[in-house]
């Protein structure tokens, strides 16, 4: 077997590379650990920016998300008890769509079948080989247990931050960046009616919440936890009591219902660098993770590959390196100012278990500054809403 593009994981990175590959005749083959229901039914992101379902649109699988999805034109930003909006659309002109990652993966998976992609779910004992030389290859069992060996002129590590692509390149020849929170995120699915009209995150004295929307029947909310509780131990009454106290004052309150889904989330700041290594290039989370509370990570994943897929484009059209070259200091550039504003959102919005009340106190003083000023408002607007894509 072989191919142009091999393409390690059906994430949203993997996924996306192979259809602007495909648009432009390159053709790919995804390997990938999981099943195709086990991709479709896990609940992850939540916010799209503009220039991700621009993107989508464009190649083929976004009409869903423009029908099914809901543009947000602000957030509030909830502290001392009251309500202060950001307006993304009168700041920065730009808005955020709210549409789950799995429905994003379902429309891309139906788009990328519909066009005979060879997609390999459900495979095992994924290796990398030869990523030094020009031949590397990828070699997998699949799901009826027949061993293959993949090669490739180039291979992309979408792999996500368990995947093996990282850990391919010999530790010597990767720098990686990393910094723990000292506290989680609990999540939940309800059936609810929504509380709020636009995304509510909110600072209180017992710690960060997040009100976010699926749609008009079921909610997705977010609250600050110890990074190893256990969301079993937590009865839906007590969940709610904690929501509640996290978002109270001026007679707000949360509408509540039956919970069917909960878990907790690590929460983290990941940079590998470089993200080649030979052959081998990294996209989305195999190459950085953010804390959620930028609604970054997904979209990131869409930059890089559109990055990727125009230097991958140059290089087989003419044979050029140049592009390759420039991927990763290109993507990094992007990966490190949504690095810098994930880690702001969550050291402003949350209450380390250490806090002393100067910082209590120097976290208002900030939500303040940014809420009243139209600058440090129009920061916040144009880093949510993402910087325009490359191409
Ligand atoms: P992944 O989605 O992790 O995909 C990697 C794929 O590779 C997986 O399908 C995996 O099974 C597969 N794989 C793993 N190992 C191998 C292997 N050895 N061989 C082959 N395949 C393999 N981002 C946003 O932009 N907006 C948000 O609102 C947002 N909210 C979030 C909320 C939560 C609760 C969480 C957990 C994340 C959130 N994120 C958000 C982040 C976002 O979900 C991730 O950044 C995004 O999924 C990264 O995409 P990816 O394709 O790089 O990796
Ligand atoms: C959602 C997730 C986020 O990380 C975020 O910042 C906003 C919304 C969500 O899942 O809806």
């Amino acid at each position: 077997m072989h191919t142009r593009v091999g393409i390690l994981g059906a994430g949203p990175a993997g996924l996306v590379l192979s259809l602007l590959l495909a648009e432009k005749g390159i053709d790919s083959v995804i390997v990938e650990t999981r099943t195709r229901e086990e991709i479709e039914r896990t609940i992850r992101a939540g916010v799209l920016e503009q220039g991700t379902v621009d993107l989508l649109v464009r190649h083929g699988a976004g009409d869903r998300a423009l029908r099914e999805g809901a543009r947000h034109d602000g957030i509030e930003l909830r502290f001392g008890g009251r309500p202060h909006r950001i307006d993304f659309a009168g700041l920065v002109g730009r808005s955020v769509w709210l549409y789950p990652q799995h429905e994003v993966l379902k429309d891309l998976v139906a788009a990328r079948t519909a066009a005979s992609a060879d997609i390999r779910f459900g495979c095992s004992q994924v290796e990398l080989r030869g990523l030094e030389g020009d031949r590397p290859s990828v070699a997998f069992t699949d799901d009826g247990g027949a061993r293959h060996e993949l090669t490739c002129t180039v291979v992309a590590g979408c792999d996500g931050s368990n995947g093996i692509s990282r850990r391919s390149i010999p530790q010597g020849a990767r720098t990686e960046h990393f910094r723990a929170y000292p506290f989680g995120w609990f999540g939940i699915l309800a059936e609810a009616p929504p509380s709020s009209a636009e995304l509510v995150y909110a600072h209180s004295e017992r710690g960060f919440a997040l009100i976010s929307t699926r749609s008009p029947g079921v909610q997705r909310m977010y609250f600050q936890c110890a990074p190893d509780e256990e969301a079993d131990a937590w009865s839906d009454a007590r969940i709610w009591d904690e929501l509640q106290a996290r978002v109270v004052g001026d007679g707000f309150a949360l509408q509540e219902g039956p919970i069917f889904q909960r878990g907790v989330i690590p929460m983290r700041s990941f940079v590998c660098e470089p993200m080649r290594h030979g052959r081998l290039f990294l996209a989305g989370d195999a190459a950085h993770v953010v804390p959620p509370t930028g609604a970054k990570g997904l979209n990131l994943a869409v930059a890089d590959v559109a990055v990727l897929a125009r230097a991958l484009t140059e290089f087989f059209a003419t044979g050029s390196e140049a592009g390759l070259d420039a991927y990763g200091p290109t993507a990094l550039r992007r990966v490190w100012r949504a690095q810098h504003f994930s880690w702001w959102m969550t050291s402003m919005l949350h209450t380390p278990p250490d806090a002393s009340p100067f910082d209590v106190q120097r976290q208002l003083g900030e939500l303040d500054m940014v809420t009243g000023s139209t600058a440090g408002a129009a920061y916040l607007a144009e880093a949510y809403t993402g910087w325009p894509l490359d191409g």
